[in-house]
């Protein structure tokens, strides 16, 4: 008996210590484990006399509820405690001010391609997409364009290799070649995209955008061609009215081809599009060459239709009143924040601090 008063007296000053978790669940071990001090003495209870069993193992039940519960307590005790101190250090200070974050803008030429988009969407083009690293076949040669092109040269065209295989797409033209090779007619697509001429001025960049329009079916004639592009400047540039003129022009792959000028006019200092007597090119376009139908497998007999290619950077000038196209492409943040887009759904409580 004496043994486990001892026992408990020695595990009671043992515990009364400032231990940690690990060290608690030793003394556990030693007093209950298998093997344990308290285990043992419950294995002992057989020899022990009969008249004094039961006293005994009453004490001994006594002692081992104390120290259980005394170690239970103890660990709730240091978990509570580091929970607290965890709360204590990760306390939110509702008095510090909020933290803006910049808010990003969207770019004026991606603003046009999703209007630009929507608008021939709504009559029916789907849109198509294609590499800007082309082959010469597909910028070229299926287009019938001649070895002897001007567009072919060095000094227009950006070439990755010697042999002149591969080159950086000069419109996005070829990607009427692979719509038509990928698929049967009809056709109805247009294809936006980034497009590279060896030019650089104030209205000329290096890099620039267009949007190819093709439409291809059995009864396709130029009439069809106006009165879509006709839809097309009224819709983008939100007038009823638009003044708008076919030049005769020459493309290797459209035949009859065009260029066409929309009539605008400067009053104070602003552009207005659709009136006036000044005249401004933004596209080119024509009737599919049957030259072109047949590279792709397409009988001209049977097919044919028009196509338009559409310079995106100067619509975007002219609808914004942006006047310098290289500024488009400087990635100036002054800029952006000036003639980007706000993307919609940001509250204005969010807005950043760098406007
Ligand atoms: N690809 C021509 C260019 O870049 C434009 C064009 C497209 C003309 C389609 C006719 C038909 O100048």
């Amino acid at each position: 008996m004496s043994d486990i008063k001892n026992i408990k007296d020695e595990y009671l000053l043992k515990l009364s210590k400032d231990l940690d978790v690990n060290q608690i669940n030793e003394i556990k071990t030693d007093l209950f484990g298998k093997n344990g001090l308290v285990s043992s003495q419950f294995k002992q209870l057989g020899k022990i006399p009969e008249d004094e069993r039961k006293k005994f193992a009453s004490e001994l039940n006594d002692i081992k509820d104390e120290l259980q519960n005394l170690i239970v307590s103890k660990i709730e005790e240091i978990e509570i405690k580091e929970i607290n101190q965890k709360l204590e250090k990760e306390k939110v200070d509702i008095t510090l001010p909020g933290r803006p974050f910049a808010e990003g803008k969207i770019h004026p030429v991606s603003q046009v391609i999703d209007e630009i988009s929507s608008i021939f969407s709504e009559i029916g083009f789907s849109v198509e997409e294609g590499p800007d690293v082309e082959n010469e076949y597909n910028n070229f040669t299926a287009l019938n364009t001649p070895d002897n092109h001007p567009a072919r040269d060095m000094h227009d065209t950006f070439y990755l290799d010697e042999k002149k295989e591969l080159l950086l797409r000069t419109h996005t033209s070829p990607v009427q070649i692979r719509t038509m090779l990928n698929d049967k007619p009809p056709f109805k697509i247009i294809a936006p995209g980034r497009t590279y001429r060896s030019d650089s001025d104030q209205t000329h960049a290096p890099m620039f955008h267009q949007v190819e329009g093709l439409h291809i079916d059995k009864d396709i004639n130029m009439g069809h061609l106006k009165g879509c592009l006709n839809y097309f400047i009224k819709e983008f540039f939100e007038v009823d009215k638009i003044k708008m003129r076919f030049r005769p022009s020459h493309f290797p792959f459209t035949e009859p081809s065009a260029e066409v000028d929309i009539g605008y006019e400067i009053k104070d200092g602003k552009i207005i599009i659709g009136e006036g007597d000044k005249w401004l090119e933004i596209l080119g376009c024509g009737m599919v060459h049957p030259n072109v139908l047949k590279n792709v497998n397409v009988d001209p007999g049977k097919f044919q239709g028009y196509a338009f290619g559409i310079g995106i950077d100067r619509l975007a000038m002219l609808k914004y009143g942006i006047n310098d196209l290289r500024a488009f492409f400087d990635c100036d943040y002054r800029w952006l924040n000036q003639f980007g887009f706000d993307p919609i759904d940001v509250p204005s409580s969010y807005r950043g601090l760098s406007r």
